[in-house]
């Protein structure tokens, strides 16, 4: 899928394929320089996290492996509640593993922070954070993030992993969705 494919729905491109990948290749060099030594235990968080953990992934040079947990906040609409309910649990047991969160977005944060202290309660031996996108307007609660790719501002976005109603996932950039398409 690219631009072409969803030309009017969009508002713009705020971040293109080449900046997410270039920002990626500098996270897992981070990553690769902190965890030397170490295998880590890479948690993507179902759905919005397949294509930040399947980019993310491949540019390591430390050994990992790969599980995932499906959530669901309950909630009014599109906002996030805080309150979580596990959707799929992960088939690995984190005690005394290196634990690193791969996340598409922090919004609200109401969902990593729930997922962080839940995660945390397993007895992992290191828990760390890696987002692509965070943005700091909306924060309500504050997550101790290790890595993140970009901030962006408050403001409706899809694309890499990100959706509106499920659609827009497979775009391989991030765009500002237009107002008409979710009836604004
Ligand atoms: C998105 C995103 C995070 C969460 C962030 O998931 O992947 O998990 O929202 O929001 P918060 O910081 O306000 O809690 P979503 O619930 O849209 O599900 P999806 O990943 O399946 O699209």
């Amino acid at each position: 899928m690219d631009a072409h494919d969803v030309e009017g729905d969009l508002e713009k491109i705020l971040l293109t394929e080449e900046q997410i990948q270039a920002r990626l290749t500098e996270m897992a060099a981070a990553i690769d320089a902190d965890y030397k030594g170490q295998e880590i235990l890479l948690i993507g968080v179902l759905r919005g996290a397949i294509m930040v953990m399947a980019d993310l992934s491949r540019k390591l040079h430390t050994p990992c492996e790969m599980d995932w947990m499906a959530v669901s906040s309950y909630g009014s609409g599109t906002k996030s509640s805080g309150v979580v309910r596990i959707l799929k649990d992960l088939d690995t047991d984190l005690e005394g593993r290196h634990v690193l969160i791969v996340e598409d977005i922090i919004d609200s944060g109401l969902t990593l922070s729930w997922l962080a202290s839940n995660l945390q309660s397993r007895g992992p031996a290191s828990l760390s954070i890696a987002a692509l996108l965070r943005k700091p307007e909306a924060t309500k609660v504050q997550v101790p993030v290790r890595y993140v790719g970009f901030d962006i501002p408050n403001e409706f976005v899809v694309g890499y992993g990100l959706d509106y109603a499920e659609r827009y996932r497979t775009l391989p950039f991030v765009g500002l969705l237009a107002p008409h398409v979710y009836g604004a």
